[in-house]
């Protein structure tokens, strides 16, 4: 039966959470969802709510404030830049064993990810984003106040990624916390979201889709009759993740809290509501998109920027767009290389993958490499 994840919405292979299957069965673009929340999936006004005014620091999730304050423009570009640094390092560079990636998905990807990209760094730093820390304030609270200690600024221990770095070259104590925070932060939504959009993306391909091109996933090159060379394999996983990313978008829910900004952009809309913006109802509006609940990787061929296609924002709008979005494409394209390549075997019990009420939408199966 799993044949038939590739038509999710054909009820028997994706079994979404109620309340996530409530808004699929939604027809209207802009509805109330409770007293105080309005959703949206109309594709202009989703652009309008975006453009009305900026992000509030506190409704960010990588850059929201640490250590008391605001974090400052100039240290989220360099976090950002120290994060993608430690990415493109990590994508020319050997994966672990591919044998990291059984177990229940997305945790165990996630991990095999911060094994892959983070595990250089030393104690207590590596630990900052490990899950079973994470998910503990009271230990989240020892490894910060360990870092905090770690290495005494300007000692000898560096950090071997430029993220880790980050944390070592602050000047004073508040740089250093915001440091640590968004350490933290930025790993986990960089590993999170990418396990979150490779599990999705096998799980959409099906075996027969994974069997297609396992084992041509490393093959990179090829000579056209006209001795033009593509990267044939490559181009394929790209179009399965844009496609991934339109009909289970990771980031599938952004919210705003109410205010003047979006009253008066429709009638629904009043001052003290909050706006929830539904990239995953977007994606699959047929107004927008043919044959929407068909995973269509064809789709995206010779796209030469997907974003810019109408009513699809897997990476947000102009106004409030993905700052990391050309280091998660990537990260997943090579993860997903490496399921294949080791014949990663998806199982779930009876055929049915689950969808959870998370903040980040992930199928949920169990996977064992067959390599
Ligand atoms: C699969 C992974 C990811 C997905 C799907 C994703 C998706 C998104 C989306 C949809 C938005 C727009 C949010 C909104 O308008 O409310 C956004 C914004 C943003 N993302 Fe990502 N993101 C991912 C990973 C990351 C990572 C790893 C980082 C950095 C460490 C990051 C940093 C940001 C920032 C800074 C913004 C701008 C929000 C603002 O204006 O403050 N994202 N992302």
């Amino acid at each position: 039966m799993e044949e038939s994840a590739a038509a999710p919405d054909r009820g028997h292979s994706i079994v979404y959470a109620p309340r996530i299957q409530d808004l699929l069965a939604r027809e209207e673009k802009v509805f109330r969802i409770d007293a105080t929340t309005v959703g949206v999936s109309h594709c202009d006004l989703i652009a309008d709510v975006v453009a009305a005014r900026p992000v509030r620091s506190a409704e960010r999730s990588v850059y929201k404030p640490a250590a008391g304050a605001d974090i400052p423009h100039d240290s989220a570009t360099r976090t950002i830049r120290a994060l993608g640094k430690d990415v493109m390092e990590g994508i020319r560079t050997p994966p672990p064993p591919a044998r990291g990636l059984n177990g229940p998905w997305p945790y165990a990807a996630t991990s095999y990810l911060r094994q892959w990209l983070f595990a250089s760094d030393p104690l207590p730093v590596s630990l900052l984003s490990k899950r079973g820390i994470t998910r503990s304030p009271a230990l989240s609270r020892i490894v910060d106040r360990a870092v905090t200690v770690w290495p005494e600024p300007g000692g000898a221990g560096h950090g071997r990624t430029a993220l880790a770095e980050q944390i070592r070259s602050a000047s004073d104590a508040r740089e250093r916390g915001q440091a640590i925070a968004m350490y933290r932060r930025a790993t986990a939504t960089l590993c999170d979201g990418v396990a979150a959009l490779t599990g999705n993306a096998l799980w959409l391909m099906g075996p027969a889709g994974r069997e297609q091109l396992m084992g041509r996933a490393g093959r990179k090159q090829l000579t056209d009759s006209a001795g033009r060379e593509h990267d044939v394999a490559g181009a394929d996983l790209t179009a399965v993740l844009w496609e991934t990313l339109r009909l289970l978008p990771p980031a599938w829910m952004l919210y705003r809290t109410g205010g003047d900004a979006y009253a008066g952009l429709h009638p629904e809309i009043r001052r003290e509501d909050n706006v929830a913006l539904f990239p995953l109802l977007m994606h699959r509006h047929p107004h927008y998109w043919s044959e929407p609940m068909d995973f269509r990787p064809e789709r995206w061929a010779g796209v030469p920027d997907p974003e810019k296609t109408p009513a699809f924002m897997p990476f947000g709008f102009d106004g409030a767009r993905c700052w990391a979005k050309h280091l998660v494409v990537p990260l997943a394209e090579r993860l997903l290389t490496v399921a294949l390549d080791n014949r990663l075997a998806v199982r779930v019990p009876n055929q049915e993958t689950h969808v959870p009420l998370r903040s980040l939408l992930s199928v949920r199966f169990d996977a064992r490499s067959g390599a």
